[in-house]
């Protein structure tokens, strides 16, 4: 076992692409080490005919996935855009995984992307000594992922500022990278395309540009429909995590996990699950991702300091830490919902006192 703190799909998973690639009889597209079916089988999860399993990585509309997927296949890149949090990068990085083999062929975007992070750069010590060649560029992650026919991920778009995130028009309609120093260009491959994340919450997001909107199908991930759905992924995934971080398993975790969840929900939806009474949300997005990070800090506190059960007092600190971010506006909004809801509920007076003492 890899000693990484996190390792890339393809390999965090690569049993499950082998035993999928294996049982795949459809078309491929070119390029695709797997058919559409093989990677909507490895996103959702499937018990394949020789009884291999295959773990849900996506939890939710089938076919959200499967549009996005077709999309590949297309002309037109992928855009999955939505909340922070809503496994927009996940899914991109399984998809990815799943058709190429390789998930990291990726840029990272920000505010101080440049150009050349999305086309190539110059190895300037070879540049000064041969002059321009092939030799002396720097390929880009896209650059890369046209050549060899994969997929190429840039994440966060958005905060890329407009006049790069327009280099993208002409790569993605021209469909190569032009290098006009040597007069000449990299021609994407069959199977190149690029999978885009961005998200509608962060401040300081730019605009996304109409030219490049249509080079885009969008696909928006939203929030679990669900208190089941959502606690199932954060059930799911604070497993996956448990294992990864050499946590224990925590015998009575769902409880607290279906009060992280109805929590959440409730102060998302201003008003309370039954619908009967209307609160107040605060500014954070309290996203699947934040519960799965409550539970888990919950999970080391209680292994580390507790007596290995998950309780209340466990996950308080970081709960209240996940909904108060505005230290102006939220502890009003939380003190509310803490003393007109919380206080209220049977069986949740240990949460209650547990929050109170922070708070
Ligand atoms: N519907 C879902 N199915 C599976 N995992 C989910 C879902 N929603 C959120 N997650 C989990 O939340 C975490 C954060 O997701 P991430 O991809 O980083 O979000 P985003 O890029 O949208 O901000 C991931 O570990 C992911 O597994
Ligand atoms: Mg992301």
């Amino acid at each position: 076992m890899s000693e990484a703190l996190r390792l890339p799909s393809e390999q965090l998973f690569q049993e499950e692409i082998k035993a999928i690639k294996k049982q795949d009889r459809r078309q491929k597209p070119t390029s695709w080490q797997m058919s559409p079916w093989g990677v909507e089988t490895f996103l959702m999860g499937e018990k394949l005919k020789n009884g291999f399993k295959v773990t849900p990585k996506y939890i939710g509309n089938r076919r959200l996935i499967q549009i996005a997927i077709a999309t590949l296949v297309t002309d037109r890149a992928l855009l999955l855009y939505g909340l922070p949090g809503t496994a927009k990068s996940w899914v991109a990085e399984n998809i990815a995984a799943a058709i190429s083999g390789n998930s990291q062929l990726i840029v990272q975007g920000t505010a101080g992307t440049p150009e050349t992070d999305l086309r190539f750069n110059w190895n300037y010590a070879k540049l000064l000594q041969e002059g321009p060649s092939r030799q002396a560029i720097v390929e880009s992650p896209i650059m890369r992922a046209m050549e060899s026919g994969k997929i190429a991920r840039v994440e966060e778009l958005t905060r890329i500022p407009a006049e790069v995130q327009d280099t993208l028009i002409t790569m993605l309609s021209e469909k190569n990278i032009s290098i006009p120093d040597l007069d000449t260009y990299v021609l994407a491959q069959k199977g190149f395309n690029l999978i885009a994340t961005a998200n509608n919450r962060d401040k300081g997001i730019n605009e996304f540009s109409s030219a490049l909107k249509r080079r885009f199908n969008t696909v928006i991930l939203p929030l679990p429909s669900t208190l089941e759905e959502e606690v199932s992924i954060v059930q799911k995934r604070v497993q996956d995590f448990g294992v990864l971080l050499e946590l224990p398993e925590v015998p009575d975790s769902v409880q607290e996990i279906q009060r992280v969840v109805t929590v959440f929900r409730e102060l998302r939806n201003a008003k309370t699950l039954d619908g009967k009474e209307k609160l107040k949300s605060p500014s954070a997005t309290l996203s699947p991702a934040e519960a799965i990070s409550v539970i888990n800090n919950g999970i080391a506190l209680s292994v580390h300091f507790g007596d290995g059960d998950l309780k209340a007092h466990d996950i308080a600190s970081s709960l209240v830490g996940a909904i108060v971010k505005d230290p102006e506006k939220d502890p009003i909004v939380w003190n509310e919902y803490l003393d007109t809801v919380i206080k209220g509920r049977k069986k949740w007076s240990d949460l209650y006192r547990a929050c109170k003492e922070i708070s």
